[in-house]
């Protein structure tokens, strides 16, 4: 779905398809750098950071192995309550693998921080994040994230994996959904 099909849904477009897949080119080109002659896991969490994992695992220039799994934080609202429970695990056993976390926004940062706990406890050679877009909340939490995409407002955004009430998943791009829709 293009941006200009949901034009009436949307009041400001912050990214272009052609910006993100220039942005994941880029982080590709520093994981294949930093990860060269490893073994790479690539871990996701469904359902938003699945166009992200699409994009970068195809980008990267060495083999990798992908992995999701499911979490839920309680509630439906827009807000993130920091409370996560797990609904699908991963399939693969951590232990001794190069990991990274690839994520698709982190606002209050809460989900990352969980998530980043709790597969360090699985003993993996080494964890890093990779987020394709941060709100500026983000910014106040003690996530280390080493490969990192975009700054954006503090709005609430659609596109690119991320929705509202399961629609806007397939929409190319990142854009500000218009407060009529969710009011
Ligand atoms: P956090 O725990 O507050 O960092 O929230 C992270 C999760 O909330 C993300 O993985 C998204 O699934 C969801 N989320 C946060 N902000 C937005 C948004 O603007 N649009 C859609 N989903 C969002």
């Amino acid at each position: 779905m293009e941006l200009a099909d949901v034009a009436d849904d949307i009041t400001e477009v912050l990214l272009t398809q052609e910006q993100i897949h220039a942005k994941i080119a880029e982080l590709a080109r520093r994981i294949e750098k930093d990860y060269a002659g490893e073994n790479v896991l690539l871990v996701a969490v469904l359902k938003g950071a699945v166009m992200v994992m699409a994009d970068l695992a195809r980008e990267l220039k060495m083999h990798v192995e992908i992995d999701f799994m499911s979490v839920s934080s309680y509630g439906m609202s827009t807000e993130s309550s920091g409370v996560v429970r797990i609904l699908k695990d991963l399939d693969a056993d951590l232990t001794g693998r190069h990991v990274i976390i690839v994520e698709d926004i982190i606002d209050s940062g809460l989900t990352l921080a969980w998530l980043r706990a709790n597969l360090e406890s699985r003993g993996p050679a080494s964890l890093q994040i990779l987020a394709l877009l941060r709100k500026p909340a983000a910014a106040k939490v003690d996530v280390d994230v080493r490969y990192f995409g975009f700054d954006i407002p503090n709005a609430f955004v659609v596109g690119y994996g991320l929705d509202y009430a399961e629609k806007y998943r397939n929409l190319r791009g990142v854009a500000v959904l218009a407060p009529h829709v969710y009011e």
